[in-house]
């Protein structure tokens, strides 16, 4: 029901009346997000490949969304392990990149691209061509965020999605105030996330684009199943904001709490935070282990 209505600047806003608490246990469970808490990341990161091993034993050309930063690298490295001892084979994959920077020359070893070419691609025998992520150097930027969504789709869509979270909250380059619903398109970084990424430019800040292309809060939401990683005390905040704060733009990645299949994979550091720890340790417990993430 409506119960009022005001106009901020150019933002409609209605105000509906709560809807009536459900009692119907699917509608329940797939509210929160699953959390899952490992001594550290070595374990995380066998436990995300095992999940990367059952899908792709069932399905070897499946689509994976493939985040970079130094969060995923633990998965990949044991992806490479389990490859080259013929546990798994990724050859056949499809890879959709989260973002890129905007204005790297072509094959700067920072670039997102030249990070996957050197952990993913290669070393697990992925064919360059079925691996795609926005392009950074494009005349026409918004023509590249518009063609990306399409080969995304023409692909049909994201199987299995690895996502790192920044210290501010952000999932690929949505910083706070992301659009929920938005779709891919350029963003602008935020200080802390260009001094957080300095690393990767020799520590020179001022080096780290300002600008990006980044899939939006809202095609990162249509992958089938989203596989969120954080390590460390320094995420500890975010994991909390993202698991147990309510759904904001200020954090965007607090939207995962609307996605049906959402597994938050953390180390004890980056645990520290959350208020149910305790019980998210006992669900995950007590899981039967056939279920997976
Ligand atoms: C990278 C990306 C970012 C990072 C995040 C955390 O493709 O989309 O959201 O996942 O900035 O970075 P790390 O893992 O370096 O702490």
């Amino acid at each position: 029901m409506t119960l009022g209505f005001g106009v901020a600047s150019s933002v409609v806003v209605i105000i509906l009346a709560a809807p009536a608490r459900t009692t119907d246990p699917i509608t329940r469970n797939i509210l929160p997000v699953e959390v899952v808490i490992l001594p550290d990341a070595r374990d995380g990161a066998r436990l995300v490949a095992d999940a990367i091993t059952a899908l792709v034993a069932d399905r070897p050309d499946a689509v994976l969304g493939l985040a970079t930063g130094s969060t995923p690298e633990p998965v990949y490295q044991e992806l490479v392990r389990r490859q080259q001892a013929g546990a798994v084979d990724l050859s056949a994959t499809t890879g959709f990149l989260l973002d890129e920077y905007v204005g790297l020359r072509p094959g700067h070893p920072a670039s997102y691209r030249a990070v996957i070419d050197r952990q993913v691609i290669a070393p697990l025998g992925m064919t360059a061509d079925r691996v795609s992520g926005p392009d950074g150097g494009a005349a026409d930027l918004q023509a590249a965020c518009r063609d990306y969504e399409r080969r995304i789709a023409a692909a049909g869509g994201v199987d299995l999605q690895l996502l790192g979270l920044g210290a501010d909250g952000h999932i690929g380059f949505n910083e706070p105030s992301s659009s929920l619903g938005s779709r891919t398109r350029l963003k602008t970084l935020t200080e802390r996330t260009r001094h957080d990424n300095a690393r990767f430019f020799d520590g020179d800040a001022a080096a780290v684009p300002q600008h990006v292309l980044t899939q939006g809060v809202g095609t990162i939401l249509e992958a089938s199943h989203i596989v969120l990683l954080a390590w460390g005390e320094a995420k500890a905040e975010a994991v909390a904001r993202l698991v147990e704060g309510p759904i904001t733009a200020m954090v965007p990645a607090s939207a995962l709490q609307l996605h049906p299949h959402a597994t938050v994979v953390v180390d004890t550091p980056a645990a520290s935070a959350l208020a149910l720890r305790d019980y998210y340790e006992a669900v995950f417990a007590a899981k039967p282990g056939w279920q997976g993430i």
